[in-house]
């Protein structure tokens, strides 16, 4: 009989993969998706660790799925609840203690392995807990990807070895991993061939991928583009530290690297960015800017901000408000700096108060509004290609995306979707734009 698989995803982008991943190495089993946990057969938290509020997350999450568990044995059928990702990497002894009805408990490199993780949780009464870091890399055992719709991530680099002082990254996914451009080629021709037309590249440092000897992600984004079918390229997410010529250079050669780039930089404040270990100080991050946008006029940036990282002033906290005037971000995720166990900012001096980092999160948050709004509005009149991709809310309606992930929504035939059309941005809606064919 088929069997239902629910899969709850928090976090980032790498999760949503992984998420996709772990179905396809289930389906084997009979397993197909749900459309929520309760009746499912198996349920998998893929869990993130980057805050203390995804983290906890979780465990009233568990709190929720042992009711429908218990139900389910009640009712005489089995719900396996697997837990993933980040959290389980950390504290998978810790969800083992406090949750012990969990079946199985897998760090982010061992889900290759979840066919025999599900067998032995089915023979034994007991957890099966597997957060090791294989010397085997997962996607040498995994299944081909299933594509659905016109657009798709596909994981290039895994892991990272940079340490900022305030991230769990490092030790909840492991050191640098790339994969072969070999690899990467072949899953992006399946992926097209599936009617993909648009491919976002992800790594935790995608841009330290390093799977070709003598290669950089700018020489692996030119054959990409060869690819019969990829219309877009897009990555993400990338390190200052690791932006070099080659990559900037297909900024300004290649037609198929969208003109809009996620590159963090957490902080306008040397003094900060030397305590967070960046790498980078201000001037290098605005020289970087310098050279992609003569690379690519059209490029917009976007960016991640901490406001309240220990030891921060109030007039470091300007700098980085007059940073985000001075490069003109369209778009940014700003946060709160949160403690996180192990990490060397937790042990920092001067943690600064939640109401001091509320009001800087807020300020923050006010001038990028501006920023977007002003960006959004700057679109009206301009020809853009856009990537229709689903059927809009109303009849006779498409949405699609604009190079700079604008949501647009315009008057078209449904078998347009799947197609990159020029459109002209005709007004702005709060959450999209509306289009016209150009
Ligand atoms: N590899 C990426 C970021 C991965 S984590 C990079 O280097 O930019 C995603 C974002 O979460 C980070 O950019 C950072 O802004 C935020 N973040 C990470 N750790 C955090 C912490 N302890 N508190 C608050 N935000 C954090
Ligand atoms: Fe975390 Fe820094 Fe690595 Fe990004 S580069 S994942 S912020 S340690
Ligand atoms: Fe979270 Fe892990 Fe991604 S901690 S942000 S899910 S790499």
């Amino acid at each position: 009989m088929a069997k239902r698989l629910f899969v709850k995803t928090y976090g980032c982008q790498m999760n949503v993969y992984d998420s996709s991943r772990m179905a396809d190495v289930l389906a084997p089993l009979g397993y197909g998706p749900a459309e929520q946990a309760e009746n499912a057969d198996m349920v998998i938290l893929n869990t993130c660790h980057i805050r203390e509020k995804a983290a906890e997350k979780v465990f009233s999450e568990l709190g929720r799925l042992r009711k429908l568990k218990a139900a389910k044995a009640e009712a005489g059928g089995r719900m396996i609840l697997a837990v993933a990702g980040c959290v389980a990497q950390a504290e998978g002894e810790e969800i083992l203690r406090r949750a012990p009805f969990v079946d199985i408990v897998l760090g982010p490199q061992t889900y290759h392995r979840l066919p025999e993780m599900v067998a032995q949780a089915a023979r034994a009464g007991g957890a099966v807990l597997d957060t090791e870091f294989p010397a085997e890399p997962k996607f040498d055992f995994l299944p081909e990807p299933h594509a659905e719709g016109t657009s798709a991530f596909l994981s290039v680099q895994e892991g990272c070895d940079k340490f900022c002082t305030f991230c769990v990254v490092p030790y909840t996914r492991g050191s640098e991993y790339s994969r072969p451009a070999s690899a990467v080629l072949a899953e992006a021709t399946k992926l097209a061939a599936a009617g993909v037309r648009e491919i976002t590249l992800l790594g935790q440092n995608v841009n330290g991928w390093h799977g070709e000897e003598g290669w950089s992600l700018g020489r692996l984004i030119r054959e990409l583009a060869e690819v019969e079918g990829v219309e877009r390229i897009r990555y993400t997410t990338s390190h200052p530290r690791d932006m070099d010529d080659e990559l900037i250079a297909a900024h300004a050669g290649l037609p198929q690297l969208m003109p809009f780039l996620h590159l963090p930089v957490q902080s306008g404040s040397d003094r900060i960015l030397a305590a967070m270990n960046r790498g980078h100080d201000r001037a290098a991050y605005l020289r970087l800017v310098d050279k992609l946008k003569n690379a690519c006029p059209d490029l917009a940036l976007s960016s991640d901000f901490i406001v309240g990282f220990p030891g921060e002033s109030d007039a470091d906290f300007e700098e980085s408000m007059a940073l985000v005037r001075e490069v003109g971000f369209v778009q940014t995720y700003s946060f709160k700096y949160s403690s996180r166990p192990g990490t060397p900012a937790a042990a920092m001096e001067r943690q600064i108060p939640e109401s001091v980092k509320e009001e800087r999160l807020a300020a923050l948050q006010a001038l990028l509004l501006e920023q977007t709004t002003r960006f959004n509005h700057a679109c009206v009149g301009r020809e853009m290609r856009v990537l229709l991709d689903r059927p809009g809310r109303y009849a006779g309606q498409l949405l699609g995306r604009s190079p700079y992930m604008q949501p647009v929504h315009v008057k078209a035939a449904a078998h347009l979707i799947g197609k990159v059309v020029s459109l002209r941005i005709t007004k702005v809606h709060p959450n999209s734009l509306e289009a016209i064919p150009a």
